[in-house]
């Protein structure tokens, strides 16, 4: 049974505090200063001098020393300047100290404590020459030089809603924890997040899911700690990673935590949650990603005012992927398969959708994303960069729709090739001479299908 705990992310000792307390036992203070007045009455009054001076030399070292900092959370990525930056969420009054190739650097507050957030979160920006780097003496990943392997995954919180809710606390029912390891295991240069951290937005409703009572709800920070800071952990300190927002985190719902922790932009406590982020490009060792904010727009409908937003950010990534080659990541894809209620068997999002369908580069490699929670690869009949959809990395499954999806709808797109894959897991992306390939794995690294994605069109298939 998951059991509430005061502190979800703290798996280590509270080292400031046992330093705290060593401090508190050595200084000419409290208990110890009447234990030396005492001796100080000894009538050899050597020894007493000694003692004293050997309590002021150690009350002014450990003055000197630095408490370790309490950090919840430590990683690495990448914004919307195009570098990287260390981050750090902690619990001390100030920022911790990091070293980049054995320089001590201040961190920098990034948000302070907040309703709701009672922990701050630090930043520092990371030369993409650094090849070393640590936060309060704890290693993070540097910047990646060269990328020959990326890891995928998308949609990983654990879903609780009014009527129902997976089992948060059964890690063989919510997966994210394994599949994290998992993944980190692939030993990846980069790890891209498609999107949807947070689903635990409302009380777990015990009656009908027992395995997630007590868990926190809403967008908070034990919120963010129990469904992506903890279980992400080994993937946090395996690569530096390419964070995408997800309709999860729009303003409505966990709008701010995202912004605090991780958005690609400056944080501003005046406007603590922009409704889109910036369009912005990485680009790695002659390979690069262009990251595009899908989160906001409805699904249901066409909005025209989110579709010219879009189509504006579209005409730049089409500029920019002229010049290299450019994967496309966003949260909703334009066009997917999903299986809704009444056997409706239905797209992505309609606003994104509209945009994309007169302003989609053709030069993109591939556009990659999640919001659908199945494994995906879908070429189109009109031609234009195939999608993978990853989005199957521990949120609830969606229905299955046919394994085949060749020939089906999506929108006005017809689907030329099409695999569905549903099962948990996340996608391997390995880099050839010419292209990539990729595997996709379940949460226990067994191969579910191998994928050729460029050069020649994408291409997925079931592993036998
Ligand atoms: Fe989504």
């Amino acid at each position: 049974m998951w059991q509430q705990r005061a502190d979800p992310v703290e798996v280590r000792p509270r080292l400031g505090k046992t330093a705290a307390l060593k401090r508190e036992d050595s200084v000419p203070g409290g208990n110890n200063m009447v234990s030396i007045a005492s001796i100080c009455r000894h009538p050899v009054a050597r020894l007493c001098s000694t003692l004293a001076l050997s309590a002021f030399v150690v009350a002014v070292l450990a003055a000197a020393t630095p408490a370790a900092a309490d950090v919840l959370a430590r990683w690495t990525q990448y914004v919307a300047s195009g570098g990287a930056e260390a981050r750090a969420v902690v619990t001390d009054p100030a920022c911790p100290e990091a070293t980049v190739d054995g320089v001590a650097i201040a961190m920098t507050e990034r948000a302070a404590p907040a309703d709701g957030f009672p922990e701050r979160v630090c930043a520092l920006a990371l030369g993409e020459g650094a090849t070393s780097v640590t936060v309060a003496g704890v290693a993070v990943p540097a910047p990646a030089k060269t990328i020959g392997r990326v890891v995928v995954v998308g949609d990983t919180g654990c879903r609780v809603v009014p009527n129902w809710a997976q089992a948060c606390d059964d890690p063989t029912k919510w997966v994210f924890a394994t599949v994290a390891a998992a993944a980190a295991a692939e030993k990846p240069d980069l790890i891209i997040h498609v999107g949807d951290y947070i689903y635990r937005e409302k009380p777990c409703p015990t009656l009908v899911q027992p395995a997630c009572a007590g868990t926190p709800s809403g967008d908070n920070f034990p919120t963010w700690a129990a469904d992506f800071f903890t279980p992400a952990a080994p993937l946090l300190a395996a690569a530096p990673m390419i964070v995408v927002r997800g309709n999860h985190e729009i303003c409505s719902r966990a709008g701010v935590g995202y912004s605090r922790h991780l958005s690609p932009d400056a944080f501003d406590p005046a406007m603590p949650c922009p409704q889109k982020d910036p369009t912005y490009w990485i680009a790695i060792d002659g390979q690069s990603f262009a990251v595009l904010d899908t989160s906001f727009p409805p699904d249901a409908r066409v909005d025209p005012a989110m579709a010219a937003m879009l189509r504006q950010d579209l005409t730049a990534i089409g500029a920019a992927a002229a010049t290299a080659p450019t994967m496309l990541l966003t949260h909703k894809p334009a066009w997917a398969i999903t299986r809704g209620a009444h056997d409706r068997v239905y797209g992505s999002s309609q606003t994104y959708a509209a945009a994309a369908g007169d302003s989609l580069p053709r030069a993109l490699q591939v556009a990659i994303s999640g919001h659908i929670h199945l494994f995906e690869s879908l070429t189109f009949t009109n031609g234009g960069p195939g999608q993978l959809v990853v989005g199957n990395s521990g949120t609830m499954l969606e229905r299955p729709t046919p394994s085949d999806l060749s020939g089906m709808q999506a929108a006005d797109r017809t689907i030329a090739a099409g695999l569905e894959i549903h099962d948990f897991g996340f996608m391997v992306m390995e880099r050839t001479a010419d292209g990539w390939t990729g595997r996709v794995l379940d949460e226990t690294s067994a191969p579910l299908a191998t994928c050729a994605i460029v050069p020649g069109p994408l291409a997925c298939r079931l592993a036998p």
